[in-house]
């Protein structure tokens, strides 16, 4: 396993490639099998009612929603209210080897981009306990990746995620801004139309 040091937050591993190509295939098909079930969907801001540039969905006992009333986590998709498909078996197994110590995760949420969407800087922190990190592999093309610090004006840096690769935001680095600035259109072939998807694996209530 490669590893690269992007900040000073010892909490916040990137590590390149951790699925190698048949690895992408094979957890693309899982992720196809997921979004049949449950469909993705375009969801909206809090309060204002705009629309996200990204899609999505989620696979786990619970998943991350955002409608006019706000963020949150919930057992069912919100479209089809059946409850959400289980995170299959080969993210569990990242789970194990990149937090072993932590309680086992709870949600998956599926983010679709099309070339022209993005995320804002955020933090994650709809969940009730922060022990367990947000363990995060992207699918597809590659995005600009900015991550800051537990402040919103902290200085940020920008990395590009590639298909394949694993990033944890964990220990000091759990609460770190982080968005995505772009997506590089046809950087991947690994999407048939392109695109690129990301899965953020989350601990969500205190075990
Ligand atoms: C997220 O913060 O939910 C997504 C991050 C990413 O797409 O890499
Ligand atoms: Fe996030």
């Amino acid at each position: 396993m490669r590893e690269i040091a992007i900040s000073d937050l010892t909490g916040l591993r990137y590590l390149p490639d951790y699925f190698d190509r048949s690895g992408q295939e094979a957890l693309l098909e899982e992720i196809r099998q997921i979004v049949a079930r449950a469909p993705l969907y375009q969801p909206v801001m809090p309060k204002t009612g705009k629309p996200f540039s990204v899609r999505m969905s989620n696979c786990g006992q619970l998943g991350w929603v955002s409608d006019i009333n706000g963020y949150r986590y919930q057992p069912e998709h919100p479209g089809t209210r059946q409850p959400w498909p289980d995170i299959p078996d080969v993210l569990t197994s990242l789970w194990q080897d990149l937090a072993p110590e932590a309680p086992e995760p709870e949600a998956c949420l599926i983010n679709f981009y099309e070339p022209t969407a993005r995320m804002g800087l955020h933090q994650d922190r709809d969940e009730q306990t922060f022990d367990a990190p947000v363990i995060s592999v992207s699918l597809g093309d590659t995005a600009t990746f900015r991550v800051g610090g537990l402040n919103r004006k902290d200085p940020t840096r920008s990395f590009r995620l590639q298909s394949g690769d694993v990033v944890v935001l964990g220990g000091d680095a759990r609460l770190a801004f982080h968005g995505v600035d772009r997506i590089l259109k046809n950087s991947s072939t690994l999407l048939k139309n392109g695109g690129r998807i990301n899965l953020t694996l989350r601990r969500v209530t205190k075990p």
